[in-house]
Formats: C-alpha cells, structure tokens, sequence
C-alpha cells in the first residue's frame, strides 16, 4: 500500500510545511482519516501549554493494534512482519508474517487476559530482544493494558522504581538474555527488584537461555504453560479494546535534570498517527522495503521504530537480538548483507564504535541492499557522518540525521531521505507540523534568517553566536507527551515553565542562515553516554548513598566512542583512602542503584566542591576541568572558596 500522505519531492514539503503551520487541524485530520478507527474524532486538537493540556482526536476511538496487524492481516497475510536475527550467528533467525503476528498477539492478549489483566492495568516488561517481547507488548495495546518497558541494562533497584511508580500488577520476564559473549540473569535481577512489597501478582517468563530459575509459587508462571492453556482452550481470537484517542498507550520512563526518572505517558491516537507519518516520510519508505532499527526496544527508539511506526506502515521490521561487535564487529553488516535490509538507523554511537575497528569487518560485505540510512540519540560529528555515508551508504544512500525524544514520540527535525538537503552533522529542517523556536536565555525568540541576514548584510561573517539557544517548540504535535504519570506538576515544571507558552526541549540548538537546525547537546543537567539519557542528580544520588563519600558533583566530559563519558567529582570522609578501591566500591554502588550503562568513567576524590555563597555547586567550572581545559575557568570570585578550584585542577585524571 502507498500513503498519499508521503511526500515526494521538495516542492512537496514546502508545500505540507505551510499548510501544516497554516491549518494544523486540517493537516493531521486528513492524515489520520486514513487509519481504522472505530469512531472519528469530534475536534481535531484542544491545547494549553500553561497547564499543560493537549488532546488529539478528541473522542475518537481505535485500538493501535488493528492498524499495526489486522489490516495487513487480512490485505497482505504472507508479508513478514517481523524478522528477528539472534545474538549467536549460528542460531537461525525467524520470520513471522502478519497473519502469524495476528495470531500470536491474540494467543498471548488471551494469556494476559486469563491472568487478570484488564484495560488500564499497567504491565512490566523486562525482556531480551526476542519476537515475544513484541508479541507482548502488543498483547498489551489489543486489551488496552498500558506496557512499561525497561531496558535490561537496569539493575533491580531501578527496576522496582517502575514497578512501584506505575503500581505494575504484572511482569513479563525471561529467564535471561544474550548480549554478545555474555548472559545476562533477567529473571534473578527481577527476583531481587520484587523481593520488598510490590503490586505484582503474576511473573510470566520465556524461556531463552535455560539457565536454572527459581519459580515463586503462585507468582511466577511460564510463558510457554500459559500458551498451552489457550491452545487447550483453543482461544486464538481476541478481539480488540476500544480505546479513546487519549487513553494512554504506555509509559516510559527517561531522565531529567531532577531526582528519580519521569514515566512520559504517551496515547493511543496521536502517537499512533505521529510514528506512521515520521516513518513513512524520513525514511521514504516503499511498499516491501526492509527495514532495519538496531535500537533496544527498551528505548523510544525501539518503541517507535521498530514497533510501532513500521507496523502501522505494514511494513517488514528486523529486530536484532546482539551487539554491533560480537562474534565480531562486522556483524551489523553481515545482518544488513543476511537480510537484505534496505533501510538502516543506528546511532552515532555504534557508528563510531565500528569505525575505530577499521574498514577489514566492512571489506568483505556488499551492502549493496541498503538505500537509506539514518542516525539517532545524539549529535553526530562530521567524521562519523562521512564515514558512515561512505563506507555503509556508498556514497549514494542518503543519511538522515534524525533529532527527537522520548516526550516527542517520534522524530521532529530530519532531513527527508533524497527529498531534502542532508547536511552533514545538521537535523536540518522540522517535519511538517513541527514549529521549532530558538530562544535566548531571557526568553526572547531568536529572530533565526532574519537576525542572521541583517548581521551577514553589515559584514559579519560569523553569526553562529547570533544564532545559537535553546530549543523549544511552540505548538503541539500529536506524538508528543501528555504527562509524566502520576505526577501531572512535574510535567508542567520540567517542560512548560522555563519558557511559558513553549515545550522546552532541553536541548541547545545552532541555526544556519538557511533555517537549518544542528543540535549540540543537552544544557540541562542530563548527561547523553552512547545515546542513553541519563541524569547527572541520578548518578550522584548513587554515588552519595556509597558509606564514606560526603558529597559528589558528576559532569559530561566529551567521549570519543560515547559521544559523553560520566566524570564524578567526589568528596571522602577519610582523607587517606586507597583510591582504587574506593573507585571499585562506587562504581559497584552505581551499579546497584540504577544500572552498568550509568557507571562513572573518571573518579577524582577531591577535598572540596566549587560552591556559591549560596551554597550551589558551580558545575561550569567542573565541566571545563573535566574537558580538559584549565585556563579560562570564568569567573571563580563569586565562589566560597576560590581556592579549591586550583586544587581539583590539579588532580584532574
Ligand atoms: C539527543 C532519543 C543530536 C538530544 C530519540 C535529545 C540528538 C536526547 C539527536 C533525547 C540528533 C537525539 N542529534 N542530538 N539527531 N537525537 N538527540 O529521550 O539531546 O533517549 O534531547 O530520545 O537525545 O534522548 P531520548
């Protein structure tokens, strides 16, 4: 099927672009007219910024599912929906239609069902990435259960953090997980995050590594036992929940600048809508393509681009169980060469990882299926861009660098794969419906073109400080947040407030003369380490919680393969410590508190932190230590103690 919504040429985009801002009601009603829905929507939009409210499709009813499996069920039964490649090369890989798909969500949506689950209940997955994690998160979305993912790079603690926050009443779980050479427990991991008071009732796991479990009666139950009660039952149909428009489909928790992770609610309607755009217009994506996500489902990326944005394209999706570099790191190639994937998106990360690993694990592979490829989850730099677009597009992919968020949904600022200009290192243009701003540090809005002009007009050559501030959006889109679950203020402060009337993205942005956007990173207090977000008041938290340490200060410090490595700043009780090992004591404290990928790259014990009178660390001055850069502190008068600041420069590591 093609999607009269797919915009073919430059002309075309500038055309949508305009009516987008022009009539945005118009604009996304006439997109999603060409969904199933069981009843359409009585307005198009209601919004408030202020409070903040946003409905899309007001009243409207549908279940997601039924545009991502039944109407390629029944209109093309034989195309893959899935195909799954393993961890281990030597395990063949599997493929399953979408009248299989149809068949296995209905079979497990039964599953959930018989175990109590109703609509609205909220269900934990932690999973490896095998087909059964997608089979169950739709299951899920077809009796309106909302799904809460987390990544299996959590530890317990984190995990429980979730459950408790949303009040989970069920688990999906597998016995443990491959990664690469390595075997990760899952369900041991969940044993410890359930042992204290939880709302679980029922634990259902998948057997995948065989690896010995311990089953608690009454709680835990096996996926497989499970399945055969519906065969014994011979309930393979379920028939879908209607959902309203703005019921939540699911939850996903991300980290801000503040305390614990937020769980971004994200709803049925207007989510579904978003991805299926994005999908179908940044990828330019045709009928029977393959498409290739090498993103954890445990991320939104997962979420909307391999889930739900090429389902609803009825599209053929790869899921990839392992890591870029094991058995070696030729092996994303050898899955694209396997598969005969004809669109890939990875990330930055990834792309530098390979790349120091030579052009060898490349040589011998033809990649000559691929026609699009994409980047996602931070700044990609210019020598990764080149690289990736020489080397794995061959010169004649076009790139798209695409810059979003988990609070967006889906892609906002991109260029269009061979339909707008790609700009190396450069998001470039926002997608139809997008309204980006850059404003200053005083809220004014930075006149972009016109302020850039008048500076080029006058003779300045350099208008990047002219054109440089923070990103914001000023309208609503239908993928974006609704609320941070159960905690409605804390959406409205983290988003809403620092420029009253926009969504504040947290990130810095510098605009070309052209209007084309190249985000530099985050200036709040998040950290992006290989493209997962995580807080730098999260890691300090778990730092401070290690017997011995007063106070830490943790800082992002430019990482060649990591985009940001994690600095920690930390003051010992004891003045004489023996520093390895108290290195070894945290990093193992980081890594109970929230999980491996949030473990510090440098410690530096120091004596004391760079603070205000008012007593506010002056992170400023950390950060420049930390890059490297020991002249130019800025100011340092205003501090308590001027003095420690030459201290900590000197013990940099
Ligand atoms: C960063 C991932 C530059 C940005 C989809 C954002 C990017 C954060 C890009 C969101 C890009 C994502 N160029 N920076 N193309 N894409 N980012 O929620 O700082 O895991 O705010 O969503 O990643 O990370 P999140």
């Amino acid at each position: 099927m093609s999607f009269s919504y797919q915009i073919k040429d430059l002309s075309q985009y500038k055309e949508a672009y305009k009516k987008s801002v022009e009539d945005p009601e118009g604009f996304w009603s006439a997109i999603a007219n060409e969904f199933i829905w069981r009843k359409k929507w009585d307005r198009v939009l209601e919004w408030n910024f202020k409070k903040p409210e946003i409905k899309w499709f007001v009243n409207a009813k549908l279940n997601i599912t039924e545009n991502c499996i039944d109407r390629w069920a029944e209109t093309q039964p034989n195309t893959i929906a899935l195909l799954w490649e393993a961890n281990d090369p030597a395990e063949p890989s599997r493929s399953i239609t979408y009248r299989k798909l149809l068949f296995e969500v209905c079979r497990f949506a039964n599953v959930l069902k018989n175990n109590g689950v109703k609509k609205g209940d909220r269900v934990c997955i932690y999973m490896p990435m095998i087909p059964e994690l997608m089979i169950g998160i739709l299951a899920c979305a077809r009796i309106g259960a909302i799904h809460s993912v987390v990544f299996g790079g959590f530890s317990a603690q984190s995990i429980r953090d979730r459950i408790n926050d949303a009040s989970c009443s069920l688990v999906l779980t597998a016995d443990g997980g491959y990664r690469g050479a390595k075997q990760i427990p899952l369900k041991e991991i969940m044993d410890v995050a359930l042992r204290d008071d939880t709302a679980v009732k029922k634990v259902i796991v998948f057997k995948r590594t065989g690896v010995s479990v311990s089953m608690q009666p009454g709680r835990d139950i096996w996926w497989h036992d499970e399945l055969k009660k519906m065969d014994d039952l011979q309930s393979f149909e379920c028939t879908a929940e209607t959902m309203d428009a703005e019921d939540i489909l699911f939850i996903l928790y991300t980290s801000g600048s503040t305390g614990k992770p937020k769980g971004v609610v994200l709803t049925c309607g207007g989510y579904m809508v978003y991805t299926n755009y994005t999908f179908i217009n940044v990828f330019q994506y045709k009928p029977r393509q393959i498409f290739f996500c090498t993103a954890d489902i445990g991320w939104i990326t997962g979420h909307s681009y391999i889930i739900y944005g090429p389902l609803s394209a009825g599209a053929t999706t790869t899921m990839f169980e392992g890591i870029p570099t094991w058995p070696d790191s030729g092996r994303f190639w050898e899955v694209v060469d396997k598969h005969k994937v004809n669109i890939l998106y990875t990330a930055p990360t990834a792309i530098r990882s390979l790349m120091a690993h030579g052009l060898d694990p490349v040589k011998d592979k033809k990649l000559d299926s691929l026609q699009v490829i994409g980047t996602v989850g931070e700044p990609i730099n210019e020598e990764a861009w080149h690289w990736y677009h020489d080397h794995i597009g061959k010169k004649k992919c076009p790139v798209v660098d695409t810059w979003w968020q988990t609070e967006t949904g889906g892609i906002m600022i991109s260029n269009l794969a061979g339909i707008t200009p790609q700009i190396p290192s450069f998001a470039t243009l926002p997608l139809p419906g997008i309204q980006p701003v850059l404003m200053d540090e005083n809220g004014k809005i930075i006149r972009g073109s016109d302020a850039a002009e008048n500076a080029l007009a006058n003779g300045k050559k350099d208008t990047s400080e002219l054109l440089t501030g923070n990103l914001c959006i000023k309208f609503p889109w239908p993928g974006m947040l609704r609320t941070t679950y159960g905690d409605h203020e804390r959406c409205r402060l983290n988003y809403f407030t620092s420029y009253p009337g926009f969504y504040f993205t947290g990130d810095g942005c510098f605009m070309d003369t052209n209007g084309n956007y190249r985000i530099t990173g985050r200036v709040d207090d998040v950290l992006n380490v290989s493209g997962h977000r995580i807080g730098t008041a999260e890691i300090e938290n778990a730092i401070d919680m290690e017997p011995g340490v007063i106070e830490s200060a943790v800082v992002g410090f430019p990482h060649e393969i990591k985009g940001q490595g994690i600095y920690a700043f930390v003051i010992h009780a004891e003045g004489k410590i023996d520093e390895d090992a108290a290195r070894k004591k945290i990093i193992g404290a980081v890594t109970l508190v929230i999980g491996v990928i949030a473990k510090p790259d440098k410690i530096q014990f120091v004596a004391g932190l760079p603070k205000t009178r008012s007593g506010k660390i002056m992170r400023r001055i950390l950060r420049k230590i930390a890059e490297g850069e020991t002249e130019n502190l800025g100011d340092t008068s205003t501090l308590l103690d001027p003095s420690v600041v030459e201290e900590i420069r000197n013990g940099k590591i």
